[in-house]
């Protein structure tokens, strides 16, 4: 087993993600739903973690917190992802740990939920359930069994409804 810490994510580490998303996600990365909702404003660098090797240097994984809104309610909330694991390292607990802290810190941020698109068998242990149909959309196309929230207060995921898009951090 590697042994790895998580430390928030810092400028000196932006060119190692980019790497790292490039590797797990291809060049395809850039016409996913998701992206096209981070392009339109920077992610939380206070939500962002890394997971680093023993050196405290070596980039082995990488999640990332954005601030959104839906458009219909304007329910604010935070959209997780990319989250990824270096090729050779995975199932390791590299990338639960790093959903771990990601889903504590906004928690602690005070955000109402978490939105993502993903495979619900890995994330429904931390309390990801599927959206009803048609609830949200993307400025792209997403299969609807992998839009999932994860609800950080009571009522937060019936709040949610709409195009997803990018919000500034709540003041
Ligand atoms: C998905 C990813 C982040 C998981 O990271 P990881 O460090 O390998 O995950 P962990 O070691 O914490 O967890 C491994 C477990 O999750 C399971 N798992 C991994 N990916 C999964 C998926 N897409 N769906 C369901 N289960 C999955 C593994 O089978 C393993 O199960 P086990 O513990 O019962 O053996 C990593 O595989 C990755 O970078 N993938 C490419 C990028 C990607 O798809 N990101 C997710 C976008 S939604």
């Amino acid at each position: 087993m590697t042994a790895f810490a998580i430390a928030p994510e810092t400028g000196a580490h932006h060119s190692d993600i980019d790497a790292l998303h490039a590797e797990a996600f291809g060049p395809g990365r850039y016409s996913r739903a998701a992206f096209r909702v981070r392009e339109q404003g920077p992610h939380d660098p206070a939500l962002s973690f890394v997971s680093l090797a023993e050196d405290g240097e070596t980039l082995l994984g990488s999640v990332r917190l954005t601030w959104i809104e839906t458009a219909a309610t304007g329910a604010k909330g935070l959209l997780l992802g990319p989250l990824a694991v270096k090729d050779g390292l995975k199932g390791q607990g590299i990338g639960k740990a790093l959903l771990r802290r990601s889903v504590d810190a906004a928690r602690e941020a005070g955000a109402p939920y978490i939105l993502l698109v993903g495979d619900k068998p890995y994330y429904w242990p931390f309390g990801f359930e599927t959206i009803s149909r048609g609830r949200v959309q993307m400025p792209g196309p997403v299969d609807p069994a992998r839009f999932l929230v994860c609800a950080l207060q009571p009522e937060a995921a019936d709040a949610i409804g709409g195009m997803v898009r990018w919000a500034g951090k709540p003041a």
